[in-house]
């Protein structure tokens, strides 16, 4: 999965480089920078020394000295000054300057934390939402593995309506597993007393084969065998006319897997698997479902991660990086693989 939503500490996380949210002095500070100066140690305080500073929206990189990582990239956020102080792209920068570092310094992974969100005042959802931005249209056209690093969940925050849309969305029609089992154990009892007068067709009864339907021997059953789920992937990718790496950097799955799943007709991918899949392609809802069948699986409205992806197929929202924030705020796991 190129871009990876991660609840944990920055200092913790084994990547190539991490990226510090740091002041222009780049002396070190409180918040994430503070953090990460004091589990690399002296040494790195040392380089900083020597850098001369940093402005915002700038990028400077150094060794990693204590951290589990290679390097440190220090990017200086704006301030928040109510958002019509150029605010907007100055956080931009700071992404595409370290993904830019990142890249000419050949790293494979790199973790970012929510830059400006903290001490600076940057508003939570608004930040992240530039994150994602910048993040995923850099990973079109590049291969690296990125994680967003969310320190405490209570400072994550995505928008208040789209929060709020959902919530009542699920709330239509999240069926509690508990509930819906007793139901169906109720359905079961009716079931199987005969109506007064009417002796109740069981509803499978309908589907025997009867005598004159004879029944289909295995040979030709397997004959009729639908196409499979990765030769539907495959036709809809071209019914869309795109290309192989648009569909799956869209569906946030790395080339590798797309390359398994492309050279296996019978390959079974994980259910968030084919969901991405299925947004990358901007399906229906039931061309949805038609391809989780395909794959094994089916969209239950006892599972909020199915809500979730219901209510943004049924918004026709298809952007898979949208969908794992919302994902990512409900507890849910996330698109992608
Ligand atoms: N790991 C990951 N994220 C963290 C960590 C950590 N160990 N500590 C804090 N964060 C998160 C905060 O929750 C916030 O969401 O990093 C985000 C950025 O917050 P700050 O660290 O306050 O950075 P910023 O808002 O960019 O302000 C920069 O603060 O620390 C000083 O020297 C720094 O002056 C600079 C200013």
């Amino acid at each position: 999965m190129p871009l990876q939503i991660v609840r944990n500490d920055i200092t913790k996380i084994e990547c190539d480089a991490i990226v510090n949210a740091a002041n222009s002095t780049l002396l070190g500070g409180g918040g994430v920078d503070g953090a990460i100066h004091k589990a690399a140690g002296g040494g790195l305080l040392l380089e900083c020394m020597r850098l001369g500073g940093c402005r915002t929206g700038q990028a400077k990189i150094t060794g990693g000295y204590n951290l589990p990582c290679k390097y440190v990239i220090h990017t200086v956020g704006p301030k928040w000054k109510g958002g019509h102080n150029g605010e907007k792209e100055l956080l931009e920068s700071c992404y595409r300057e370290s993904l830019k570092l990142a890249k000419e310094y050949n790293c494979g992974s790199v973790a970012f934390p929510l830059i400006s969100s903290g001490v600076y005042g940057y508003p939570k959802a608004p930040a992240l939402k530039v994150a994602m931005d910048v993040i995923s249209s850099f990973l079109l056209e590049n291969d690296m593995l990125v994680y967003m690093v969310i320190f405490d969940k209570a400072a994550y925050q995505i928008s208040e309506k789209l929060f709020s849309e959902i919530k009542s969305y699920i709330d239509d029609r999240y069926v509690d597993r508990h509930r819906d089992a007793r139901l169906e154990r109720m359905r079961a009892v009716q079931m199987s007393q005969p109506l007064y007068g009417m002796e109740r067709v069981h509803p499978q009864a309908a589907s025997l084969p009867t005598a004159a339907q004879k029944p289909l021997d295995l040979e030709s059953a397997l004959g009729t065998i639908d196409e499979s789920f990765s030769e539907m992937l495959l036709r809809k990718i071209d019914e869309k006319g795109m290309t192989d790496s648009q569909c799956y950097k869209k569906a946030n799955v790395d080339r590798k897997l797309f390359s398994k799943i492309r050279s296996d007709v019978h390959y079974h991918p994980s259910k968030t698997t084919a969901i991405a899949f299925a947004i990358a392609l901007e399906l229906s809802l039931e061309e949805t479902k038609d391809m989780l069948m395909k794959a094994g699986f089916a969209l239950s409205h006892s599972n909020k991660f199915d809500i979730i992806i219901e209510y943004f197929i049924t918004n026709s929202n298809y952007n898979v990086f949208e969908i794992n924030e919302a994902l990512f705020a409900f507890d849910q796991s996330l698109l992608g693989a």
